[in-house]
């Protein structure tokens, strides 16, 4: 397994053009099912659950070229069969195909996805809507079983507004009969980019970014041509580098608006924000202040999927900060790690308490998820001396080139590999 070497104290310094959105793209791939021709998907980000995704449409028969950041998917014959639970343990998000696939397929198996190490993951609001529409689901010894005559638009409450769920549904309701309002759904800007793409697809939908979306189901489907939104997440990365690390950069190819709530939290901490015509600036150029009172909240609120990350800046802030996770169940697990480096970081329940040092020290740490190693490659940029992030295949999961990007920047940063 390789690991990224980290040389840490270095300023960053410059301009990036952020990938494609990784959580934007995958429903996107999952959507190209409805099609039963040629779809084409540009700003593709190169990242190893995009690999995952074409491995599985091409092995229920789909034809996919990937050039560069185009990925052209020819769906016009495909064979559902059993989704083995090789396919769906690599990648949990492999579930997003259910609601496309079952509209096509009437029968579809696919192995429970399993949790991961930040958290169990239930997919329970996923099956309970489908059930909604007509889809029969039996679930027998790890395996879903899925058998649909047709799909029927249906109004459906999610009791918890699930992104994955929320597009599910939107999907499975472009194949549905009459019209299917999806209530208390996610407003994730990866949801407003899903139907901006069945939008052109010729799906007419309604409300994206709002907790009400109505689809009319059975349009007419046509060739569709999109590029995805740049990533919000990787974008928040960055910018959490150069503040943690100092120094000043400018991102484009990222909506300011779908980051918001952490352009706030980095203005509290000390930083400057510029909105440009370009994109965003920040310039952190002394030692930060800590932050109270941070929750993690479905959007517009502050995105779990930077929590590790502000963790990690907090931890050599001024002072003692303060996070709530309430997304998922255990995604503090990167603060052991931080604490090899010098952090003082306190759990208890879903809360951390973060007392800021002066000084990270650097040391041979451990990823264990994709936004701790995020978050550790940052601690790494931010620590006195050299830190070794071991399984980065973990961070090239979501990040197209972490080392490029970062180097770009002006941070020290290479993979070595492993034994
Ligand atoms: C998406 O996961 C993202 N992944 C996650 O990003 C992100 O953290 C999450 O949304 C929240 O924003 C992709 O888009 C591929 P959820 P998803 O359904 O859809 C519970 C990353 O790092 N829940 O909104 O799985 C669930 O356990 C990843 O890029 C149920 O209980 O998230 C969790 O506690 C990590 N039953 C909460 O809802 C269900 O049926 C949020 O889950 C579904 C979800």
């Amino acid at each position: 397994m390789s690991s990224y070497l980290i040389s840490g104290g270095r300023k960053l310094y410059g301009h990036l053009n952020v990938q494609g959105s990784k959580n934007a793209v995958l429903p996107i791939i999952a959507a190209s099912l409805l099609y039963e021709g040629v779809t084409v998907i540009r700003g593709c980000p190169d990242i190893l659950d995009v690999w995952y995704m074409v491995e599985i449409l091409t092995s229920i028969g789909c034809d996919i070229v990937w050039k560069e950041d185009e990925l052209r998917i020819d769906a016009s014959e495909i064979a559902f069969e059993h989704l083995s639970r090789e396919c769906v343990g690599k990648m949990r998000s492999s579930i997003l195909l259910l609601g496309a696939a079952i509209g096509r397929c009437r029968h579809v198996v696919l192995d429970y996805p399993g949790g991961c190490t930040i958290g169990k993951r239930p997919v329970d609001i996923h099956l309970k809507s489908l059930e909604k529409m007509g889809v029969h689901i039996t679930e027998q010894d790890g395996v879903i079983c899925c058998e649909a005559e047709g799909l029927t638009g249906a109004e459906i409450f999610l009791p918890y507004p699930s992104v994955g769920a929320t597009e599910n549904l939107m999907m499975a309701a472009v194949m549905a009969d009459g019209v299917t309002w999806i209530c208390n759904a996610a407003k994730e800007p990866e949801i407003v980019d899903l139907a901006s793409f069945l939008e052109k697809m010729g799906v007419m939908i309604f409300g994206a970014g709002t907790e009400r979306i109505g689809i009319l189901g059975k349009c007419h489907l046509k060739h569709t041509e999109y590029r995805v939104m740049g990533d919000r997440i990787v974008a928040g990365t960055y910018l959490l580098a150069a503040a943690g690390a100092g120094g000043e950069i400018e991102l484009s190819g990222v909506d300011v608006q779908s980051i918001r709530s952490l352009l706030h939290i980095c203005e509290t901490m000390g930083c400057q924000v510029r909105i440009t015509d370009r994109g965003i600036g920040l310039k952190s150029t002394r030692r930060l202040f800590s932050v109270k009172d941070i929750h993690t909240r479905p959007f517009p609120g502050f995105p779990t999927d930077l929590q590790p990350q502000l963790m990690a800046v907090l931890a050599g802030a001024r002072g003692e900060s303060e996070i709530y996770e309430h997304i998922f169940e255990n995604r503090f697990r990167t603060a052991e790690e931080l604490g090899r480096m010098g952090a003082d970081i306190q759990i208890k329940n879903n809360r951390a308490v973060i007392r800021g040092v002066e000084r990270l020290s650097g040391c041979h740490v451990f990823a264990k998820d994709l936004r701790g190693g995020a978050s550790l490659v940052i601690a790494g940029l931010m620590a006195e001396g050299d830190t070794i992030v071991e399984n980065s295949i973990f961070v090239e999961r979501g990040y197209q080139d972490i080392c490029k990007d970062l180097t770009q920047l002006g941070a020290d940063i290479k993979v070595i590999n492993g034994k």
